[in-house]
């Protein structure tokens, strides 16, 4: 039985104030809902200058922290990076690794994402690893190639994949209310299990799968319901505490 999992990840957004209020509002919703979300894993992801501070406010709360990206290095003379120890040192115990919006502006290669996750794991952190296809790739045909070939790459130097996470995110539904239709989604998360059971056949069942691309208060439980869909990482909607509330009493 694998737990649902939600995972909110608020990219580069939120200041002191807005983080507070928004927290606040989140806690309040948490509160009212009770163990509809209380027995749900979800995570909030800041941005790096405020896990302390989300930390801090998450304290007693059955949310999580974690980050949206680390360093593939231990600590050392890498500027501007920020190691998975450090992640882990200040509370985290997740990390999103490899989101196209990092493949995209600062070039990650599935070498890089492949050494983040063993730097991720290393740290004791739970890495949650991106894989999705373009617009053009959809279209040419080559959707599943794309992410059976960003899966296999990414997962190349890990020992086993008992501590791994997968999100589905195709890069033509992030931010652009165009979300994958449920069966659309089910059919790859399907495809992601067929290739998790080649590479690992004893811990592929166990491998939470989540969804993400515009997901949204009004389609989540339509995605869930799918037999391979185990929960989402939720972009825009994760800053909005009631739809985000939603979204996880949905999983
Ligand atoms: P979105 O983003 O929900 O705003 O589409 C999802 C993501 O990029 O993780």
């Amino acid at each position: 039985m694998r737990q649902p999992l939600v995972m909110a990840n608020w990219k580069m957004n939120g200041n002191s104030a807005a983080n507070r209020e928004l927290l606040k509002a989140l806690q309040a919703e948490f509160a009212r809902r009770g163990a509809e979300v209380s027995t749900k894993t979800s995570v909030i992801c800041p941005p790096y200058p405020y896990l302390t501070q989300v930390a801090e406010m998450l304290q007693g709360s059955s949310m999580q922290l974690g980050a949206q990206d680390c360093s593939h290095s231990a600590p050392g003379a890498y500027t501007g990076e920020v190691a998975a120890p450090m992640l882990a040192d200040l509370g985290c115990r997740w990390v999103v690794i490899g989101h196209s919006e990092r493949r995209q502006y600062h070039q990650e290669s599935d070498a890089l994402v492949a050494a983040k996750l063993v730097a991720a794991q290393r740290a004791d952190l739970m890495p949650v690893v991106c894989v999705g296809e373009t617009l053009e790739q959809r279209e040419a045909g080559e959707a599943e190639d794309v992410v059976a070939s960003q899966l296999r790459g990414a997962l190349a130097d890990l020992p086993d994949l008992r501590e791994v996470v997968v999100a589905y995110e195709p890069v033509w539904a992030i931010g652009t209310g165009q979300t994958a239709t449920p069966e659309l989604a089910q059919e790859m998360h399907s495809q992601i299990r067929d290739v998790l059971r080649e590479l690992d056949e004893n811990n592929a069942e166990g491998i939470r799968l989540l969804y993400g691309g515009s997901v949204k208060a009004d389609n989540a439980a339509s995605l869930f319901a799918m037999t391979d869909i185990d929960g989402a990482l939720v972009g825009g909607a994760s800053l909005d505490a009631e739809a985000f509330a939603t979204i996880v009493a949905a999983a």
